[in-house]
């Protein structure tokens, strides 16, 4: 049995924002919701937020996460003294505690299971893991004996030259047998350069303890400040990539690109430069996003072509061509083998299978059937200025250049609207639609006019 405890109480002075910093977002995540990630796959017994600058803001943001206890340290003393506010929660607590930072994102679950499992079939009282790193600057330093032991670890600040050169980091996960911590939590003294309670004194209080390394440092890098946090966005990145195209899709000048883990994409699917695909987004089989390109929370069918277009909150069947220039937004639903062409804007609209809106047109609110072809420049007038209205077009039916369809308006099957026509009332099926002033040709008018 395990109970998770996650450190969050903390400012995040290094980080200079008014914003707490386990709050601060990582590819579409906060730290925090990273870390609670992380931990899901152990099924804990109980999740504890250690929660303290903005409070209030930190458990707000986490609303969404259900089975979350937050317990409140009203002073940030230090990591030792955050964990001591967990004492009237555990009482009488016979199982481990996985104790994290909320400030180290990048932690696999797999990683968490295997110190879990190191610490159970060992029977520690405390495990921690650590990591080797090239550039141990800012983090505690571990020190071990022969056999793997914790003998100390010093802060950064309190080192020595000397244990400077110790190589081997502290990564702020641990596991402890609650019981054997808590006899000696409330001991803790605060002797140090930052007159802090630091949970990494309690470590080698408790016996027996073993460092377990990490095997990808990666993993284990904290966020402190601005630059680590670009950082971990990278090596992110790069996992998020190396895993899509070991699945079989193929990203042309993958630095230019931006993949969220929340993306799912499918084989054979080929994103240009300079796209970013982010939140709750697939791309079928086939397609071909890019260049250029923006899909935020949308579904895109098998084969479906983008370029230079954004996508947002949509969802596109198979075979539709996008772009270039196009912008979907707010639940458009675009049909199969349709074109949306070049500076069309589409709002809150559905289209059947095979229409066509090729160029310059806005669409908003507006239910269009199938094959209909949405001439260049049409636009639907959906805001009165006070109501938004919805326009209806029919199967099969074909605006002229320049027509406003004025709405609420509904536009029946096999319908030809007029170029250049403001249509204001409705139109039945088959008809031909004429809103304009008649023509007027003043014949030999240079001559009579001179
Ligand atoms: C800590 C460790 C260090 C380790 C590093 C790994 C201690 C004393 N040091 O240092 O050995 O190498 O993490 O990243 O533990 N927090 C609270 N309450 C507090 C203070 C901090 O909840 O009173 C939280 C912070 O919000 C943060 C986490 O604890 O999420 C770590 O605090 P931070 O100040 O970043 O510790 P480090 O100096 O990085
Ligand atoms: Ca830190």
């Amino acid at each position: 049995m395990v109970v998770v405890a996650i450190l969050a109480a903390g400012r995040g002075t290094r980080m200079k924002s008014n914003m707490p910093k386990v709050l601060h977002t990582l590819g579409g995540k906060s730290l925090l919701e990273r870390v609670i990630d992380s931990v899901k796959p152990l099924s804990p017994s109980r999740h504890m937020v250690i929660v303290g600058y903005e409070a209030q803001s930190v458990q707000a943001a986490m609303e969404s996460i259900p089975g979350l206890e937050f317990v409140e340290q009203t002073e940030q003393l230090g990591t030792g003294h955050a964990i001591q506010q967990l004492l009237p929660h555990l009482q009488g607590y016979q199982g481990d505690v996985l104790v994290l930072n909320g400030d180290v994102p990048l932690l696999t679950s797999q990683t968490l299971l295997k110190l879990l499992q190191t610490h159970q079939s060992n029977q520690n009282a405390a495990t921690i893991l650590t990591a080797q790193l090239s550039n141990p600057t800012g983090y505690g330093r571990v020190f071990c004996d022969s056999e793997n032991v914790v003998q100390q670890i010093v802060e950064d600040k309190d080192c020595t030259a000397a244990q400077k050169q110790n190589r081997r980091i502290n990564a702020g996960v641990y596991c402890f047998r609650w019981q054997d911590l808590a006899k000696i939590l409330p001991d803790l003294q605060a002797n140090n350069a930052q007159k802090e309670y630091y949970l990494t004194d309690a470590v080698t209080q408790v016996t027996p303890v073993m460092a377990v390394d990490v095997e990808d440092y990666q993993e284990i890098l904290g966020i402190n400040n601005r630059m680590q946090l670009a950082g971990a966005y990278e090596i992110l990145q790069n996992r998020i990539k190396e895993k899509w195209m070991m699945a079989g899709v193929t990203l042309i000048d993958p630095t230019s690109i931006t993949i969220d883990d929340t993306v799912e994409l499918q084989p054979d699917v080929i994103i240009e430069p300079q796209t970013h695909l982010r939140g709750n987004t697939v791309i079928q089989s086939g397609c071909r996003i890019g260049p250029g390109s923006l899909i935020e929370n949308s579904h895109i069918g098998e084969n479906v072509t983008v370029q230079y277009s954004v996508v947002t909150d949509s969802s596109v069947l198979a075979g539709t061509r996008i772009g270039p220039y196009a912008h979907l937004r707010g639940h458009v639903e675009v049909g199969e083998g349709c074109r949306i062409g070049n500076f069309v804007e589409l709002k809150n609209s559905q289209l059947g299978d095979r229409t066509n809106v090729a160029h310059l047109s806005y669409l908003g609110d507006t239910t269009a059937g199938t094959q209909v072809n949405v001439g260049a420049g049409t636009i639907t007038a959906n805001y009165d200025g006070v109501k938004k209205h919805r326009t209806q077009i029919g199967d099969r039916t074909k605006t002229g250049s320049n027509s406003v369809l004025v709405a609420p308006i509904t536009v029946g099957d096999d319908v030809f609207i007029a170029a250049g026509s403001t249509v204001t009332e409705d139109v039945p099926n088959e008809s031909l639609a004429i809103a304009r002033a008649r023509q007027v040709v003043k014949s030999e008018w240079k001559m009579k006019k001179e």
